[in-house]
């Protein structure tokens, strides 16, 4: 028989029908918030599957998922699965690296300007007919030029952002576990400083790091009470990493300029707080929604599914299989 991928989300037609050259798909045809039964249910009879960080996936997923052998997940994050849990059942965990990462840098310096130059909170403004005449004094936002960015995470969509901002005359300081190369550091014209450095001389910071359980919160009320008053937080990279109480309380008492938002801890819910203030701008995930790279994600994601059951021309090799990752005692 022919193997079975289980595919979570409706995506691209035209690019998952690649899977029925070697796999018999069984596809989800609405947008769906699976509940977690209903996806061991579904990875129960599966060789395969390709998820989205919508699709949480566990040791308790595949329990019973005896002929389960790779999960492909269409994102770069993949803190939705439980990667060394999965892989300690021998299931090869791939995620979509490298072609989202201009897109999302696009987006991630777009969201710290408008939250700098209040672009959403102006637009709002005008269209509640609030416009009577120009003034010369209201929606002053803070300047991105010769101003100082901070970037918390330095990997691929990091030194994204930081190629824009060299355009912009920004002085760059980065924090990361690791410090990167000289030479890469000198390419990005971006300087190694510590956590408590980054936020305390940042005019804008924004997050681009990989979530965890450990990082939960590494944005907390300590940290926002370092930065500047008229500084600006954005965050393309998971909401858990922000104390989002602790934002709100920062914003609505003005110890924080602006917030430019694109996740959330509870998305699709969104902190009612937040929803009332003015001064953050807040967007539903689509750091990496462009047309074009997200039928590049899904396709990569379908290739790294196909190489890691064992077909097509990487067969065995999947792109970007997620190494080994190490089980939490
Ligand atoms: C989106 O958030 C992704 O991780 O690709
Ligand atoms: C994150 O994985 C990145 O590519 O920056």
């Amino acid at each position: 028989a022919r193997p079975r991928v289980w595919v979570s989300q409706p995506l691209f037609d035209d690019i998952v029908a690649r899977l029925e050259t070697h796999f018999d798909v069984d596809a989800t045809r609405e947008v769906a918030d699976h509940a977690p039964e209903r996806i061991a249910e579904a990875l129960r009879e599966a060789d395969g599957a390709l998820v989205t960080l919508n699709d949480p996936v566990g040791a308790a997923q595949v329990a019973a998922a005896s002929r389960l052998r790779a999960i492909a997940n269409v994102g770069v994050g993949y803190n939705n699965l439980e990667v060394a849990a999965l892989q300690a059942q021998g299931i090869v965990v791939t995620n979509t690296p490298d072609v989202l990462t201009e897109t999302t840098a696009d987006f991630g310096f777009a969201l710290m300007m408008a939250a700098a130059r209040r672009i959403t909170e102006a637009e709002r403004w005008l269209r509640d007919g609030q416009w009577r005449g120009w003034s010369f004094k209201s929606l002053l936002g803070a300047d991105i030029h010769g101003s100082t960015l901070g970037i918390l995470g330095m990997g691929r969509i990091g030194q994204g952002i930081a190629k824009r901002a060299a355009g912009f005359g920004m002085r760059m300081l980065y924090h990361n576990r690791h410090r990167l190369p000289e030479e890469v550091e000198r390419e990005c014209r971006a300087s190694y400083v510590d956590y408590e450095t980054l936020f305390a001389q940042a005019d804008h910071a924004v997050l681009v790091l990989p979530y965890s359980a450990q990082n939960r919160h590494l944005i907390d009320a300590a940290t926002l009470a370092r930065m500047k008053p008229t500084a600006t937080l954005t965050n393309i990279a998971r909401g858990g990493l922000i104390d989002e109480a602790a934002l709100a309380d920062a914003l609505a008492a003005g110890r924080l300029a602006a917030a430019g938002l694109d996740v959330f801890e509870g998305e699709p819910n969104v902190d009612p707080r937040l929803l009332a203030l003015d001064n953050v701008v807040l967007t539903p995930h689509i750091a990496s929604g462009s047309l074009a790279t997200r039928r590049a994600m899904v396709s990569l994601a379908v290739d790294n599914l196909i190489a890691a059951l064992g077909f097509g021309p990487d067969a065995g090799k999947p792109r970007n299989a997620i190494p080994h990752a190490v089980l939490p005692r």
